[in-house]
């Protein structure tokens, strides 16, 4: 039997040490995922979630015994969820690493043609070693080689001495330019020297400790849930799944760009070598209103057509007004039978946004609940 304060606090159980793999811009609070999980549906269950993230909703549903399904566009969010559901073994990530290191002299003359800022974040001995991850990890296809690659992308930059890096934030990326000055004003100009491979055995040592997590049928789908949904759909036509919990956090309009904070960990993945803001659809910050209602009319719409008529539906969102109500509107439109309650923190902790630095007395998200 599982106990879930075991795994809010403290590493004690692998599910624990495993729950909050991949920091994630806008990610759910853990103890708010589990509750959801908890009082709205109960074992055996189908839950699913359209914007997953680093799929904090997939894996509460997962360790609590329910069918869960999570769809995820964004690479690096993807790959925390997909490994976190199930890693590889360690042995076999080990032997990965070794075998990535051993190629990274390839890589000499490649790290002296790349621009200064890469030279300021990394020693040369971890420049060459993620050159060498970013060519030969199939990650895309590969259980072992994700697993490895998203042990990289959670300790690619963060605080002096908890990452590869020199200081950066840990859950996003700063531009080169302001990242180079930034050094400079601080006197940071030498990156740290670190050897990756006893890092990395360091931190893969930490994350097996308790083994692997226990988790039920649950899998996420990196792709476009405008696209992903509606073979989601066909596949449960005829059959007897019905989804009893819908539970997500979409985008904001107009907050975040997932691909401009994430630059860094998207050039590991094989992205650009500079920041960029990406221009197709559903990848940058949201600007158009009109392509975030379509979004979300779209994928909700293909939810409804999944959900079973008992269901509850509970969304995560901010509290401004367009994005707010373009996603009541949208979900009254869809699931015009059940009843609708708007709730302010309804759960104990902190708020996403809090926990990347909103200090604001009114918090920057408001739930949508609705039930039959
Ligand atoms: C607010 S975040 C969700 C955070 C998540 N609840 C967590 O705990 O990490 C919204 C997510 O939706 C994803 N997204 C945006 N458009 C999408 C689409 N068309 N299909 C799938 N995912 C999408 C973004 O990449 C982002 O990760």
């Amino acid at each position: 039997m599982i106990n879930v304060e075991d795994i809010l606090k403290g590493f004690k159980t692998p599910e624990s040490r495993w729950a909050r793999f991949g920091p994630y811009y806008a990610m759910f609070p853990l103890d708010f995922a589990f509750e959801v999980v908890e009082k709205y549906s109960k074992e055996g269950d189908y839950i699913i979630d359209p914007f997953a993230g680093r799929c904090s909703s997939i894996y509460a549903g997962g360790v609590l015994g329910r069918h869960s399904l999570g769809i995820e566009i964004n690479p690096v969010g993807w790959l925390y969820g997909t490994v976190k559901l199930q890693p590889a073994d360690k042995a076999e990530v080990t032997d990965r690493l070794l075998e990535i290191y051993s190629k990274r002299n390839y890589y000499n003359r490649a790290i002296e043609r790349t621009p200064l800022f890469y030279r300021m974040c990394y020693c040369d001995e971890v420049l060459k070693f993620l050159f060498s991850a970013r060519k030969h990890l199939n990650w895309k296809m590969n259980s072992i080689d994700a697993t490895l690659m998203s042990i990289l992308l959670v300790y690619l930059h963060g605080k002096l001495g908890e990452g590869l890096s020199n200081q950066m934030k840990m859950t996003k990326a700063m531009g080169m330019n302001y990242s180079i000055n930034w050094w400079k004003k601080n006197k940071l100009t030498k990156p740290p020297e670190i050897n990756p491979i006893d890092f990395v055995i360091k931190k893969l040592d930490w994350r097996y400790k308790k083994g692997i997590p226990k988790v039920f049928d649950s899998q996420v789908f990196f792709g476009d849930s405008t696209t992903e949904l509606d073979r989601i759909v066909q596949k449960a036509q005829g059959t007897d799944v019905r989804f009893s919990l819908l539970f997500t956090s979409p985008p904001y309009c107009s907050v975040t760009d997932y691909y401009a904070d994430q630059w860094l960990r998207l050039w590991l993945l094989g992205g650009p070598e500079v920041q960029k803001s990406i221009q197709e659809k559903h990848k940058g910050r949201f600007v158009s209103k009109e392509d975030y209602y379509n979004l979300l009319d779209t994928v909700f719409g293909n939810c409804a057509a999944l959900m079973d008529k008992n269901s509850t539906i509970y969304v995560r969102t901010d509290r401004r007004e367009f994005t707010f109500n373009s996603t009541l509107e949208i979900l009254q439109k869809h699931f015009p039978k059940h009843k609708t309650e708007i709730a302010d923190r309804p759960f104990r902790k902190k708020t996403q946004t809090e926990i990347h630095g909103n200090t604001s007395k009114e918090t920057g998200e408001i739930d949508i609940i609705m039930i039959r």
